[in-house]
């Protein structure tokens, strides 16, 4: 993410403490965060919490020596600015034009180009006042994005609407509205989890791909501005972010997506880390007769001997280049295997390179995979060399991404 410069105001609201979790989440995400406060909310909120997390003062005072021109400057300085939590008071005060502190002053000087986020926190009964209804309504009309809130257990002990949305869903939509003014990086197909071959209706043969590594990488990319395509199992992981949603189940269906979604649209790169089953069922031998797996029976349970027959599926990898629309895809493979080589772990993807022409080869391995399913340690190869060991699907996503940027660059240039 690049360094984004988001001016942070809070009001007097219980759920104040909430805004220091989405402060840090900003900063770890290498946002530029200065905090604007009211004077209640320093009922709710110490600036040490604030100064600590965002690493800058804390500002209240429109009137402090030197710094008396904020209230216009910062606005400049802002890429977005969100009000959070925004009380009642301040969101009636900001309607009516009200610029009696730093917070209303800074929004009557405010930018139209760039964001203004609300996300309103109070009692049931303040937000569904009429007042505060109307000034909300004034709010959105001016270009402000006026955030929803959840519905819940309120701090008076009433139930309802009016509770701050949850810091991490405020996240996304800062996300959204900074990245809604620039055109994507790039559009990206990421195909993820395990194919199911089915023996029969309630039964088949899988593997343990979750779907946690691509979508970790999905989001990351989102956040970078990608056009992020989803296609993925119906039991996998989906990240946290806005991403076209494609869903397959079986190796067939897998493959019809894809070539169709490859054939009929431009990607720029291709993260293919479906786990897809090597083998289908060919036949089903069951006592003396053989059959086709049919999804709509069951097989007897009871049988005293079953035998299943497999045939090899087509590698859909070494397709990709081949049907995709776009010549100039960059494909990106992933090869597991159950240990990595330490001497010369190149020779473990390079077969892989020649057979599907991948720009890219992700090489992981079982002995590296953590009790819960996570995977750890990847290995990234071009066709030459490894040019890194990312411990963890996100650092991989920032590798890629400083990839696919060079790559870009490089196919705009030739
Ligand atoms: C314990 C407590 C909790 C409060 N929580 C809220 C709240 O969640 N939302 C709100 O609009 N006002 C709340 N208020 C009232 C505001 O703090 C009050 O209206 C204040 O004047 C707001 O000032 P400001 O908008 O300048 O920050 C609360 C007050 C108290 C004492």
């Amino acid at each position: 993410m690049s360094k984004y410069k988001i001016l942070f105001k809070i009001t007097g609201s219980i759920a104040a403490y909430k805004a220091a979790y989405l402060i840090s989440k900003l900063v770890q995400n290498n946002f530029e965060v200065q905090t604007v406060v009211s004077e209640s909310a320093l009922h709710f909120i110490g600036k040490a919490t604030l100064e600590g997390l965002s690493g800058k003062a804390v500002l209240s005072d429109t009137y402090e020596n030197g710094k008396m021109m904020n209230h216009i400057n910062l606005v400049k300085w802002a890429d977005l600015v969100i009000l959070c939590p925004a009380s009642a008071n301040t969101i009636n005060k900001l309607a009516n034009g009200i610029a009696d502190n730093l917070i209303t002053s800074l929004f009557l000087a405010h930018d139209w180009n760039k964001p203004y986020l609300i996300a309103p926190a109070m009692n049931s009964n303040m937000y569904h006042h009429p007042i505060t209804k109307k000034s909300l309504g004034v709010l959105e009309n001016l270009g402000v994005k006026i955030l929803p809130t959840d519905s819940g257990y309120l701090a008076c002990g009433d139930v309802g609407e009016g509770k701050l949305l949850e810091p991490d869903k405020i996240y996304n939509f800062i996300l959204k509205s900074l990245l809604n003014n620039e055109s994507p990086k790039g559009k990206i197909l990421i195909t993820a989890g395990a194919t199911k071959e089915y023996i029969d209706g309630v039964r088949y043969i899988s593997n343990i791909s979750t779907g946690k590594t691509a979508s970790a990488i999905a989001k990351i990319l989102c956040e970078h501005n990608y056009d992020v395509s989803f296609l993925h199992s119906i039991d996998s992981a989906v990240p946290d972010c806005n991403f076209t949603e494609y869903i397959y189940d079986d190796f067939e269906s897998l493959k019809k997506q894809l070539y169709s979604l490859i054939e009929n649209n431009k990607y720029d790169f291709i993260i293919h880390s479906a786990a897809v089953s090597d083998y289908t069922i060919d036949k089903i031998e069951t006592e003396g007769s053989s059959s086709i797996a049919d999804k709509n029976a069951k097989i007897n349970s009871e049988l005293n001997s079953l035998t299943l027959k497999l045939k090899p599926t087509e590698k859909l990898l070494n397709q990709i280049k081949k049907k995709s629309l776009n010549k100039k895809i960059g494909l990106v493979a992933f090869k597991f295997v159950e240990q990595i080589d330490s001497q010369n772990p190149f020779i473990q993807v390079e077969k892989l390179f020649y057979s599907s022409q991948a720009d890219l080869v992700v090489l992981n391995s079982l002995t590296d995979r953590k009790t819960d399913n996570t995977q750890r340690n990847f290995y990234l190869f071009d066709k030459d060399k490894m040019i890194a060991k990312n411990e963890s699907s996100e650092k991989l996503a920032l590798t890629l991404n400083e990839c696919f940027q060079e790559r870009i660059k490089n196919v705009t240039v030739s």
